[in-house]
């Protein structure tokens, strides 16, 4: 794998071919940064963001958020644009609502039971064409398994290739840039119905930035966005490229243009000018509405962060972060990825020592504590309930998998297993046969064993 050849993705998000150890961030610098309000599936967001090749638009560094006809649907209006030169010479406002009558949403972070999910945890993709497959599928291919192997439950399928330059609704279509632009890119945050794309260089885009990528298209925004990541990894405003914005004084630069203060929930209105937008938090979506830990707090290892000289131009923007982006994948990145589609690994409930002596099953009503597979490798035992029988109301719900569970055991499924302490003298719906007792939840063949 190449590697060792990259420039980080993000870097991407405006970095350059150069030797690696420099922090050459904008070898082709975007020279025409826009800054300004678009609509997002949660609402109105300042973004920043400039025009790609192949009529695509890029926002957040290294998000594409399709194609210009599809970005100009979302676009309400314009807060800032950076000169032609690269420094902002220019700032304006102006009120630019093109066809607010077709408002369209996107996608932009997503949380678990969002529409933004791939449905059925399945990803279609495909290449622009035979000769971009042969190019770069095998870095695609591979930064694909990174996350596919560690979440069987997600399946990519590979569709037939496909130039149509307006892209495909819900199918990812890779190209290659033309020109290097120096920047590897994926499309907006999860499943969109609208188009959705990878763009690579070809060389330039390694595993760990391809990786990045398919995280981006899986449901993972940019860890910096979270909200509690100014807490742990403020950025340094007047470091970002392009500071002070054009403002005539730095106060003013601070005041208008750096999104203070970086909390949620956001203030109002205009608040933040070029590539100071990329550091601004997201409120409302990702981690506040995880539905368990798993979201987490902001994750240091995360591939999906900002590098410590990320839109610096060489100065460090955040002290925090490291200088290369952390790779692979932490494992906070696979569990978030694992709880947008529902596959966490099953929770099991703890088990018994079967020594005698050596547990508490309740006696006399579930007082064996027994393996409900022996023969498997590291079995886990639980108190076996009499079959027909399961735990003792009240209080303990059918439900209740910490207190009492089936599970799919050599003999089959129809015993209810109660953890220790608990009574088991209640008598099942159904109390004899393989139909017995299936008001309590049945737990999958992992809690068999340890
Ligand atoms: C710069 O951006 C504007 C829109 O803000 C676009 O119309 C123009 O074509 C862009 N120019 C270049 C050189 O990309
Ligand atoms: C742009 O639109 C946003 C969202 O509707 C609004 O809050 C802001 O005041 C507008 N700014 C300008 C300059 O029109």
């Amino acid at each position: 794998m190449p590697t060792s050849k990259f420039f980080s993705f993000l870097s991407l998000s405006l970095s350059l071919l150069f030797p690696l150890g420099t922090h050459a961030q904008f070898g082709t610098t975007p020279t025409n940064l826009t800054t300004g309000f678009v609509n997002f599936a949660n609402g109105p967001k300042q973004v920043t963001w400039f025009y790609n090749q192949n009529n695509l638009v890029s926002y957040e560094g290294d998000i594409i958020f399709g194609t210009e006809e599809e970005f100009n649907e979302a676009l309400i209006n314009i807060t800032y644009t950076s000169g032609p030169g690269e420094l902002p010479v220019v700032t304006k406002r102006r009120s630019y609502p093109p066809s607010l009558d077709r408002i369209d949403v996107r996608s932009n972070s997503i949380h678990p039971h969002s529409s933004n999910l791939w449905p059925g945890g399945q990803v279609f993709y495909r290449y622009f064409d035979d000769d971009t497959e042969k190019r770069i599928s095998s870095i695609v291919e591979a930064a694909k398994n990174i996350w596919k192997d560690a979440i069987p439950c997600l399946t990519f399928s590979k569709v037939a290739n496909d130039n149509n330059i307006h892209g495909s609704n819900g199918i990812v279509t890779i190209r290659v840039n033309e020109k290097p632009l120096n920047m590897c890119q994926a499309s907006q945050i999860g499943f969109h119905t609208n188009s959705l794309w990878m763009l690579l260089d070809d060389p330039g885009c390694g595993l760990r930035e391809v990786t990045h990528e398919w995280g981006h298209l899986l449901g993972l925004i940019h860890e910096l966005k979270r909200p509690d990541a100014p807490a742990l990894d403020p950025f340094i405003c007047s470091n970002v490229r392009g500071y002070p914005f054009g403002k005539a004084t730095t106060a003013e630069a601070d005041a208008e243009c750096c999104g203070l203060p970086q909390k949620c929930p956001l203030p109002p209105g205009d608040h933040c000018c070029g590539l100071a937008c990329q550091f601004t938090v997201e409120c409302g979506d990702y981690n506040s509405q995880d539905d368990g830990p798993n979201g987490g707090t902001f994750d240091f290892n995360s591939i999906m962060l900002y590098r410590k000289r990320e839109f610096g131009d060489g100065k460090v923007t955040l002290p925090n972060s490291p200088e290369e982006l952390p790779f692979p994948p932490s494992s906070e990145d696979f569990n978030r990825i694992r709880e947008l589609y529902g596959c966490l690994p099953p929770k099991c409930p703890v088990g018994c020592n079967p020594a005698s002596g050596a547990n508490t099953c309740s006696f006399p009503t579930a007082q064996d504590c027994v393996f409900p597979s022996p023969h498997i490798s590291n079995p886990r035992a639980a108190c076996a309930c009499r079959a027909g029988f399961k735990a003792t109301a009240p209080g303990i719900s059918d439900t209740d998998t910490t207190k009492q569970w089936r599970l799919p055991a050599d003999e089959g499924n129809f015993r209810v297993w109660v953890t220790q302490g608990v009574a088991c003298d209640t008598l099942c719906d159904v109390s004899t046969g393989v139909d017995s007792c299936k008001e309590v939840v049945e737990l999958p063949a992992d809690c068999l064993h340890n």
